[in-house]
């Protein structure tokens, strides 16, 4: 891949990732679309039906095939959480940028977006924080890029990814 974007939910990724891709003319894929088509279930189904343990599994296997690919990926806000996840982003040579956003922001969308997410649909706001802060030194970890989201539009964000890429 030449851009990985990671971050937690409801920061952009795929939003991004579909305009980088247009503004580069290169192809987009998202890691949790694809892991809908093989499973050919939505996500709250596969968690609700074969659980957390099933898809992280499934996550993997399809960021190992995928991430070889040429173009932008958008990942799910849990996928570098796994060792052998951050390995495969780390070694791949993409240009891995952490979209971070507050929480108060994150809340905004995530709650605008009930039933689609089912790692927060349980998690009231000190949940979603209390997430967010164990997940973010694996972000930065992962990123050789940080950018700031909050109050920003998609295409700024895109256009400062470009100006950043070597
Ligand atoms: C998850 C994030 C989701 C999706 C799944 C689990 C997580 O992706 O992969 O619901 O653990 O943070 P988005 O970050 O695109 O919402």
């Amino acid at each position: 891949m030449d851009v990985i974007l990671i971050g937690f939910m409801g920061s952009g990724k795929t939003t991004v990732s579909q305009l980088l891709g247009k503004l580069q003319n290169k192809p987009v894929l998202d890691l949790d679309q694809e892991i809908v088509n093989q499973a050919q279930m939505s996500i709250p189904e596969i968690f609700a039906q074969k659980g957390e343990r099933y898809f992280r599994d499934l996550e993997h296997q399809v960021l190992k095939r995928t991430i070889t690919q040429n173009g932008i990926l958008a990942t799910g806000g849990g996928a570098p959480m796994r060792m052998d996840n951050q390995k495969l982003i780390i070694n791949s040579g993409a240009q891995v940028v952490f979209l971070q956003m507050t929480t108060a922001s994150i809340v905004q969308r995530i709650t605008a977006q009930a039933g689609e997410r089912p790692i927060a649909d349980h998690l009231d706001v000190d949940g979603l924080r209390a997430l967010q802060q164990k997940r973010q030194p694996v972000y930065l970890h992962c990123a050789n890029l940080v950018v700031q989201t909050d109050n920003r539009s998609p295409q700024e964000i895109a256009e400062q990814i470009i100006k950043e890429q070597k």
